[in-house]
């Protein structure tokens, strides 16, 4: 990770609050140019959702599963670029908290992934991708 062009931390907001949902809903009214109100509805279903509903007993579980979709997202669009990409979970991400003074801005780091195109000597890049069979991964109904 010291040589890598970037490294991006992939975080969550802790204990998501209804100001977090407001504050999403507030810049969705700005991007969209339409009124709050006209999306109270939506606002409300995403309070009583992640902050009072069920799923509130979990929601920095919730958060973190959903950085996942972000990982993912940024090593394909890495890869289509042509840039490596590593992703680490298996890190220290209390030393990451405080390296980065996380704790006291509420935010906890998951999983980080190092970008940068490979050298030229990294016996590693060219080694055969270890895959389980296709037909053994995926079913098709
Ligand atoms: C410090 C460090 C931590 C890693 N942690 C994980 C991990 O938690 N889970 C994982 O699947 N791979 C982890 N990796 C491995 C790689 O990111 C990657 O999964 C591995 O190179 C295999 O990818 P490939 O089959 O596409 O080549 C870690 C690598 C490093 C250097």
């Amino acid at each position: 990770m010291t040589d890598c062009s970037h490294y991006v931390v992939f975080t969550i907001k802790k204990n998501l609050t209804a100001e977090h949902v407001d504050r999403f809903v507030d810049r969705t009214a700005e991007v969209r140019e339409q009124a709050v109100e006209s999306i109270a509805g939506y606002r409300n279903m995403m309070v009583s959702d992640v902050v009072h509903g069920p799923r509130s007993f979990n929601v920095n579980e919730w958060a973190t599963r959903q950085t996942y979709i972000a990982l993912g997202n940024f090593m394909t669009s890495a890869a289509m670029l042509g840039v490596d990409t590593c992703p680490m979970e298996g890190i220290e991400p209390n030393k990451y908290d405080k390296v980065l003074g996380l704790h006291d801005k509420g935010f906890a780091t998951v999983v980080a992934c190092a970008a940068g195109y490979r050298s030229a000597d990294d016996k590693y890049a060219d080694l055969k991708k270890v895959r389980f069979p296709k037909a053994e991964m995926i079913e098709t109904l």
